[in-house]
């Protein structure tokens, strides 16, 4: 797909991933539409590629339709929809207050698809068109500490992988950009700084250029670093080793 003069809908374009997607986006010639809260950052952003800012807090019932909403009346159309925005949350589960929760799998999980469902009816008018989305390791790995975090990020996986099954045919791509640990305000954000010695957190950069290939290149799943691809392999040929093997070497970040 050619993103010169196409419409990209970046959504968590404030910070971290989708900064550095919007601004990979943006040099390749799309015109872009940065979702976040951070109005500052927004307009830093928008100022600097040409982009339009909309701000929403997706743990808002309705949010992420009104957002689409906003979209189609500011943008007119949509060719790139790239579903990024999210949020952390670490410790044992027993300490989480159902509140913390339900806003973990609002802003995660039903936002995205909401947005998603939301988007389609316009994406299917285009000739090419892609969506995008920004999972985890942790939704394929599950991590101690992390569990509806990891619950949140495998919903949205099994949500693209059936999305890309019903738009075969169509000329709507989805692809699935899986990251490890990425150097981002993702660990301070949640409250928890990232802290083991490996694996070493990767650019925000990295990730943005397999959001890019998704598009570019319509891949359908890229783990970054790609080394992560081995122990999920592990885990769907030899469940028992991998198990054994990430009860010593896994844990929380
Ligand atoms: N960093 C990692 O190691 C890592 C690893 C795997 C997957 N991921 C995923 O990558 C995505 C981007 O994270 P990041 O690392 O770039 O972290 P980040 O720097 O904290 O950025 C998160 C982005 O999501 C937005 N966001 C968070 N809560 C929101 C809410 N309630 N409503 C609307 N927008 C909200 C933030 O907007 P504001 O700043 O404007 O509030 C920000 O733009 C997330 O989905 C995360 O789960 C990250």
């Amino acid at each position: 797909m050619d993103v010169r003069g196409a419409v990209a809908v970046v959504t968590g374009a404030s910070s971290g991933i989708g900064a550095a997607t919007a601004l990979r986006l943006h040099e390749a010639g799309a015109r872009l539409v940065l979702h976040g809260r951070d109005g500052d950052r927004l307009n830093a952003l928008a100022e600097r590629t040409g982009g339009v800012a909309v701000r929403a807090d997706f743990a808002e019932p309705g949010a992420a339709e009104a957002v689409a909403g906003e979209i189609a009346g500011r943008a007119g159309r949509v060719d790139v929809l790239v579903n990024n925005a999210g949020m952390g949350w670490a410790g044992p589960v027993t300490e989480m207050t159902a509140a913390d929760a339900r806003r973990l799998l609002t802003v995660n999980l039903a936002a995205p698809v909401e947005l998603t469902r939301a988007l389609l009816p316009a994406l299917l008018e285009r000739p090419r068109a892609a969506v995008v989305f920004v999972t985890s390791i942790a939704g394929r790995a599950g991590v101690a500490g992390e569990s509806v975090y990891s619950a949140s990020k495998a919903g949205l996986d099994v949500f693209a992988e059936s999305l890309r099954l019903e738009l075969v045919g169509t000329g709507v791509h989805v692809g699935v950009v899986v990251p490890g640990v990425v150097d981002t305000e993702f660990f301070a954000r949640r409250g928890r700084p990232y802290q083991r010695r490996s694996p070493r957190p990767v650019p925000a950069g990295a990730v943005a250029e397999a959001v890019w290939k998704a598009v570019v290149a319509e891949r359908a799943e890229q783990y970054v670093p790609r080394w992560l691809r081995v122990p999920i392999a592990v885990r769907g040929t030899m469940p028992a080793v991998y198990r054994a093997l990430s009860a010593r070497f896994g844990g929380s970040g």
